[in-house]
């Protein structure tokens, strides 16, 4: 909801400009599990916002995020390839985001990569600030979010608030032969949030998964059911050689929290989208 109320404020702040190659895109509804508060920091600029990222439950961990004003030029959306991730954060990522730093201890010394982070990559960001992590590789197939994630990580590298020894980003397609073999085996831990509903590319994601990953690393894999599109994920990532974990509850904050809005939010929640999985993948060996 703190993110949805953001957004509007910028959405009309805009307005103001009448400025007729900008429009608004879909932005989600419902909500967020209230693990992290928002502060603007005051600094808007042309293209979004800083504010600061800070966990509720963890508040020594806060980062300096940029969001996008939530309006995307009318061409970038026609001709750019994935737009979902430069709207907002899905409730998928804060949910990770929280879980990674709730769980900080097993990053410890190892090589941590995130896919299809959207525009902040707010879970890789927080397992480089909180845990004692070798490096965090922030990713995703969108040339703007990444570019948005450089200036995050910049800046929050200035502030001197990370914890891993390395922390970068690029972009990486899953269905790009050339960015996942350049990569293939190298990380421990991959990691991605609500990027299991894209039809068109869930194969290629299971496949990258499998290629980056090292023989005995994981995947950690937050979504929400979104129809049958979790089930797919599953069976393709069977067939592809993984076993999986699917774990409904993983946390008790977030199932009192996920109960309490379906009974009292029940126009804007909507278990099927917004409620996160967690699937954990091993490679068979
Ligand atoms: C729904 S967004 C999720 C973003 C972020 N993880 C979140 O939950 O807020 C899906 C993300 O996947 C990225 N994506 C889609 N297809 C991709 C592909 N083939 N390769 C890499 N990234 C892709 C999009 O750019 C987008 O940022």
């Amino acid at each position: 909801a703190e993110c949805w109320v953001f957004l509007h404020r910028e959405v009309l702040r805009k307005k103001h400009l009448k400025d007729v190659h900008l429009q608004q895109v879909s932005v989600r509804r419902f909500a967020s599990f209230n693990l992290f508060s928002i502060e603007d920091q005051n600094t808007e600029e042309e293209t979004g916002t800083w504010v600061q990222y800070r966990s509720i439950f963890y508040p020594k961990y806060s980062v300096s995020l940029r969001f996008h004003n939530g309006l995307l030029n009318v061409k970038d959306v026609l001709t750019s390839f994935d737009n979902t991730g430069n709207v907002c954060l899905w409730p998928s990522e804060e949910v990770l985001a929280y879980y990674c730093l709730k769980h900080n201890e097993i990053f410890r010394d190892l090589a941590v990569c995130e896919l299809g982070g959207g525009m902040t990559c707010l879970a890789g960001l927080m397992v480089a600030i909180s845990a004692d992590v070798k490096e965090v590789l922030l990713t995703d197939g969108n040339e703007k979010a990444i570019k948005n994630v450089n200036e995050i990580i910049t800046r929050n590298q200035n502030a001197g608030v990370f914890k891993a020894q390395k922390v970068s980003s690029c972009i990486l397609r899953w269905d790009n032969e050339t960015d996942v073999s350049q990569l293939e085996g190298h990380f421990d831990i991959v990691m991605c949030a609500d990027c299991l509903f894209l039809d068109q590319y869930r194969a290629s994601l299971v496949d990258a998964i499998k290629r980056l990953l090292q023989p005995s690393g994981k995947a950690m894999v937050f979504a929400p059911l979104r129809g049958n599109t979790l089930n797919q994920f599953c069976n393709l990532a069977e067939k592809a050689g993984f076993s999986i974990q699917r774990h409904e509850n993983y946390d008790e904050h977030i199932s009192n929290f996920h109960s309490k809005l379906k009974n009292e939010e029940k126009d804007t929640y909507e278990e099927n989208l917004h409620y996160p999985f967690l699937l954990i993948l091993t490679k068979q060996r």
